[in-house]
Parts: C-alpha cells; structure tokens; sequence
C-alpha cells in the first residue's frame, strides 16, 4: 500500500512502531492525491500525554517530485480541520529543525511555555492552539 511505502520511505520506524502498527493506532489519515495515487498524507494520532483536547501530528509527508507546491501546507490544514472534527482545540508535532520547524512555524505552531525542552538534538516540539 502506498501510504506504508511513503513512512518507511521518508522516515525509521522502530521494530515496536512498523507501518502497520502506526496506521492501526492512529485517529486519521488524512489523504492528498493525484489521478487516484496517494502522494501525500498526514498521520493524526492520540496525544502522546493523554490529553484528550490534543492531537499529535505524528506524520506528515509528500511525495518527493511533488514538493514545494503548497500540498504539505493544504495537508496541514486539512489535519488542523480533522482535529477539530474530532473534538480536539490542539494540535502538536515534533518538528525536524530547519526547514520543517520554519514550515510549521507559519502555520502557526510555537513552542508552548510548559514544553521548552528539547527531544534530542535536531527536533523542537511545536503546538498550535487551533481556536484562538
Ligand atoms: C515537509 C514536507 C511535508 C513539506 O511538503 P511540501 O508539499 O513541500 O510543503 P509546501 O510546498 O506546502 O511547503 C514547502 C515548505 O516546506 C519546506 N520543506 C521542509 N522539508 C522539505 C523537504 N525535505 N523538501 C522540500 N521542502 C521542504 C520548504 O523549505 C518550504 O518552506 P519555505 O517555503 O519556507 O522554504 C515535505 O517536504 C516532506 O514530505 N518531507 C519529508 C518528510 C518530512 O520531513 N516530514 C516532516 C517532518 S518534520
């Protein structure tokens, strides 16, 4: 299946969290598409804190050929959209430093004052407050 191919592609998935295991936890996939051929998508899941008014953008990834068009910020939108559907306020990821945290940093996610620290040494988490 092609989502499975675009995360194992574009990202290491440990033994624990293999392909399927993400899909089968997670609360929404979010979808982009061309001529019926997934070339993106956005992976919504259950916060990793067990807050109920938060979601965590646990993927997101478009096809490489495809990039740099503006579908990685419309899957964006459309996750921020899916989590209000799902009676969420909040949206947070781990972003990779550079242009990822730049990407998302537009859109409106921040480092929130109860969450300065950092992962490890190249990604910062970043949380958008969706209704304010
Ligand atoms: C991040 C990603 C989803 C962006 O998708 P996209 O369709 O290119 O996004 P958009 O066209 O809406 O926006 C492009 C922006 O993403 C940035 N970007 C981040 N990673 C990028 C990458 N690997 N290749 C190209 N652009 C990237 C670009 O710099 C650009 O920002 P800028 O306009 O400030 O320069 C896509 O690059 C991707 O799938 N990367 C690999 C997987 C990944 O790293 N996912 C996110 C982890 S934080």
């Amino acid at each position: 299946m092609r989502v499975m191919r675009l995360l194992t592609d574009n990202f290491y998935l440990s033994d624990e969290a293999g392909p399927e295991s993400v899909i089968a936890e997670c609360d929404a996939i979010i979808l982009a598409s061309v001529s019926r051929e997934c070339i993106g998508f956005g992976i919504l899941a259950p916060s990793k804190t067990g807050e109920n008014a938060m979601k965590e953008l646990a993927y997101l990834v478009v096809q490489d050929n495809f990039r740099g068009k503006g579908i990685g910020s419309s899957i964006l939108s459309a996750c921020e959209s899916a989590t209000r559907r799902l009676g969420a306020s909040k949206l947070t990821l781990l972003a990779v430093d550079g242009d990822c945290a730049r990407l998302y940093r537009r859109h409106g996610y921040g480092s929130t004052a109860g969450d300065n620290l950092r992962y490890d040494t190249e990604a910062t988490r970043l949380t958008k407050n969706l209704y304010s």
